[in-house]
Formats: C-alpha cells, structure tokens, sequence
C-alpha cells in the first residue's frame, strides 16, 4: 500500500495478517491460472470441510450467497414462511425475501442472546419451512432443542455461522448442525478473506443442488455453454481462496486470541456493577467475534450515548444489533406488529448494548484503556 491509514483509534474488528497469508496470495496470483485455476478454492474448501467434520464446503462470494442458495436448495419460495431471531445482521433475512418467502422474526434468549427455542416454536404455523438460528457474537443457541423442535414439525434448519467459526455446542463445531450451515469470511470476521462466504453440508443432494445454482445453472463438468437453467454466478475467487486457506491454517492461534481478548476485558471489568458482558453457556465454547456490554437499564445510558462517548475517546464501538422487526426496511411486512410486541428480551437488551474493540490488532493495553474509559462513564 503506498499510503498506510494511521490507526489512531481503537479498532472494533479487523483481521490478523501474517507473511503467511500474504505468501499464499502471492502464489495464488502468480500460479493459479490454466489448469491452476480453481487449486486454492478445493483446498481451501476440503481443509474447511475436514476442520468442520462436514462431508462438503461450497466457497462462495459471501455469507449471503449462502444463506440464498440455502434457501433455494431446500425448496423454499412464494409464500413459505422461515423462521429467524429477531436480533441480527439483516444479511441473514434479507435473502429470504430473494427467494419470495416471508420472514418471521422470533425472540432471543437473555442469557445467549440467540434465537429461543420457546420463541422458535411459538411462531410455527403451516407455512413455516425453514428456520435460521445465528450463533450471534460467537455464542450457539440451545441447538438440541432448535433441532428437535425443527424435526417435529419437519422444518428445514441454516445454522448462520457467520460470526461463530470454531465456536461449539457439546463438542460439535458451530455450523454442523443444519442441513446447511454458512460462514462469512468479511474483512471483520475472525477469519477473513476480505469478502467471502462457505456453505456446508452432509447432504449430498443440496451440494450437488449448490454447486449447480452457484453457477449458472451447470453442474461441474457439464456440457459447456448449455444451461439447463437460469441461476447465480456465486464463486470464490483463487485471491481470496488462497487467503481463507493461510487463515485456516492459523485457526486455532486466531481463535485463541478472540478468546484472550474476551479474558482481558473479562478480568477488568468483573467487578463493575451495572454491566454485563457475553455469556458462555455450560458445554458451549464461545469464540467472542464481539466482546460486547449490556448496560443495566437502571443506569438509564442508552447505546447511541455511550458510542458517542467512546467515539470521543477514539474507541470504535457498533450498536447491539437493533431487532430486525423495527427496520424501516421491514416496515410494511406482515407480521411485524406482532413482533414488536411479543419480542421482549430483543427489545429490551437491544437499546443498552455495544460491541467494544475486538480486532485481532488490539493490545492488553489497549484494552485496559478502553475498560478505564468505560468505567469513567458508567460510574
Ligand atoms: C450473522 C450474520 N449473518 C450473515 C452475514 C453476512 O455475511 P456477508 O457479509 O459475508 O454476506 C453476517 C455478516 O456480517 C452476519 O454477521
């Protein structure tokens, strides 16, 4: 770069770069061309694969690719209903209008901040083909009763992955458990390619289903330039491949310092009355892609005033995603009276959440000054 950003403030996310990732771009630009081409996407692909204990990975351009082709290879279209937490990024419903059908915004838990299993259940009707749990900010929802709930009433499951990879739920990797599962590899994920996406699965029908909508409607090896239907150009390219693949191979490291950042806040902050930070249920291993604070209603400091705060002090902070049921962009749908009213823990933690600086750049000090910070302002 000839011009390098100064990095006076403290970052909310951002990657961890080494001569590694940038050796295996370099490859990847000079060599993988001609028969080359498409070498970085099947090992990264097939180390994905293996590291999720998953039959098959689909790399894409984006988490959200994903969740679309999921949809669409489980059938999903004009008039279903699917099912997915109130609290998240709009990328995990928006893809459910792409498709025709209508989403159905459920409550989160108080203590995970994941979809409820209770909510899930409450909001079934006869429509209902799909849910999307989100493994928010590295947590995992109650998985065994999403599952089962789901197999009673023969619903299709996309666990959203996005901000969860290496995180677990009694021992089984976040994204294992749906028919499908999708992981983003956004420039602010833990693991990044700058833009980028995985869709994984045990199913042999929708990999194959898949890789045909991913591209234009062929499957690999299919007579050229004769498609059998009109579908998506979804593809990952060896650049970002060979990015996603170094990464990969640094997981653990990468995972391990989410989770020392998470211990330094953790160990200066447990004592501060009136918050609280992400919690780690018994047998789940959070990964901690946002370390992030509810404030205490009592303390009456809503999240726009405690950024603006922080922003004077030159910390990066995001809001606790707003519930999707109070988007202007989903004003006007169906249902979303309802929500608002029957979505209670969502609304209630929403308005006093922040996420602080989790970069993988960030250091102890950093940290301990961002604690300070906070401190002065809540106390
Ligand atoms: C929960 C969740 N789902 C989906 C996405 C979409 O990912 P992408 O930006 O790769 O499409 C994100 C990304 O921020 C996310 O946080």
């Amino acid at each position: 770069m000839h011009k390098r950003l100064t990095m006076d403030r403290i970052p909310v996310a951002g990657p961890w770069i080494t001569q590694k990732e940038i050796d295996y771009v370099s490859d990847a630009v000079s060599n993988a061309w001609y028969s080359n081409a498409n070498f970085y996407q099947k090992q990264f692909e097939k180390a994905f694969a293996e590291y999720l204990g998953v039959k098959y990975a689909v790399s894409l351009p984006s988490c959200t690719s994903a969740i679309h082709l999921s949809l669409l290879a489980l059938g999903i279209g004009k008039g279903d209903e699917v099912i997915v937490p109130d609290i998240t990024w709009i990328a995990t419903s928006a893809p459910i209008t792409y498709v025709g059908a209508i989403p159905v915004f459920a409550d989160i838990d108080e203590n995970t901040w994941c979809l409820s299993a209770q909510s899930f259940e409450k909001c079934i009707t006869s429509k209902t083909k799909a849910v999307i749990p989100v493994d928010l900010y590295g947590n995992m929802p109650d998985m065994n009763a999403i599952k089962s709930i789901a197999k009673k009433h023969n619903i299709g499951i996309i666990e959203d992955a996005a901000e969860a990879i290496g995180s677990e739920y009694r021992g089984k990797k976040a994204g294992s458990f749906g028919d499908t599962g999708v992981f983003s590899f956004h420039g602010s994920k833990t693991l990044t390619t700058g833009e980028g996406g995985m869709l994984v699965t045990n199913r042999e029908d929708i990999y194959k289903r898949v890789l045909f909508l991913r591209d234009h409607g062929r499957q690999p090896g299919d007579k050229l330039f004769c498609n059998t239907e009109v579908a998506y150009k979804y593809k990952m390219s060896s650049l970002q491949a060979a990015l996603g693949l170094a990464q990969l191979e640094r997981i653990d490291e990468l995972i391990e310092r989410k989770r020392d950042i998470f211990g330094w806040y953790h160990s200066e902050l447990e004592n501060l009355k009136g918050i609280r930070l992400n919690f780690e249920p018994p047998q789940t291993k959070n990964t901690y892609w946002m370390i992030t604070v509810i404030i205490d209603k009592i303390l009456g400091l809503k999240k726009e005033e405690l950024m603006a705060k922080m922003d004077s002090k030159n910390i990066d902070c995001r809001p606790f995603f707003y519930p999707l049921s109070s988007l202007p962009a989903y004003k006007h749908f169906n249902g979303i009276k309802k929500a608002k009213q029957q979505n209670i823990v969502s609304y209630e933690i929403s308005p006093y959440g922040i996420n602080l600086p989790s970069a993988l750049s960030v250091t102890q000090d950093q940290i301990i000054s961002v604690c300070n910070s906070l401190k002065e302002i809540v106390i």
